[in-house]
């Protein structure tokens, strides 16, 4: 069962999923990402001929969001049709973690299961622009 506060979001997440262009993998997602003030952008995955041009529900959200002036986000939801749910890609966690940072990402599917993790718990030790400043602080000194 979702909290309150995650019912809206992955009924954002949910709508969007049914604009997913699968076409290839029939893989359908949807991603919705709260920003701080509350507004909700949602997205699906967007499927190329040229599959690895292929974009994750969760980037297109991002990019909608960031593209739209939003910057400082609450959390971020992605639902697809799968029993055990459907965790965000690696290039996906990368990006969350560096535009988003620490939020809880709300996992759900279409028959009500949800569950919440942590960027932190899906993305530890992460690359990012904190550690290229202090990995060039490190050289400096
Ligand atoms: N996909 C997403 O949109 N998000 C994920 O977190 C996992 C994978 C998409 C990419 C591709 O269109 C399809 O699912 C199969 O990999």
């Amino acid at each position: 069962m979702s909290t309150k506060v995650e019912t809206e979001i992955i009924e954002a997440a949910t709508r969007a999923r049914d604009c997913a262009l699968a076409q290839f993998s029939k893989f359908c997602v949807g991603a919705a990402l709260e920003a701080e003030d509350g507004k909700i952008f949602a997205g699906c995955n967007i499927e190329s001929a040229a599959y690895e041009l292929t974009m994750c529900a969760e980037r297109v959200t991002i990019w909608k969001a960031l593209s739209e002036g939003a910057r400082k986000f609450a959390r971020i939801a992605v639902v697809a049709d799968t029993e055990r749910l459907t965790p965000p890609c690696g290039a996906c966690r990368q990006i969350i973690w560096e535009f988003c940072g620490d939020i809880p990402v709300v996992l759900a599917n279409l028959r009500g299961d949800t569950e919440t993790l942590q960027m932190a718990e899906l993305l530890p030790r992460p690359f990012d622009a904190k550690f290229l400043e202090e990995a060039g602080e490190a050289e400096q000194a």
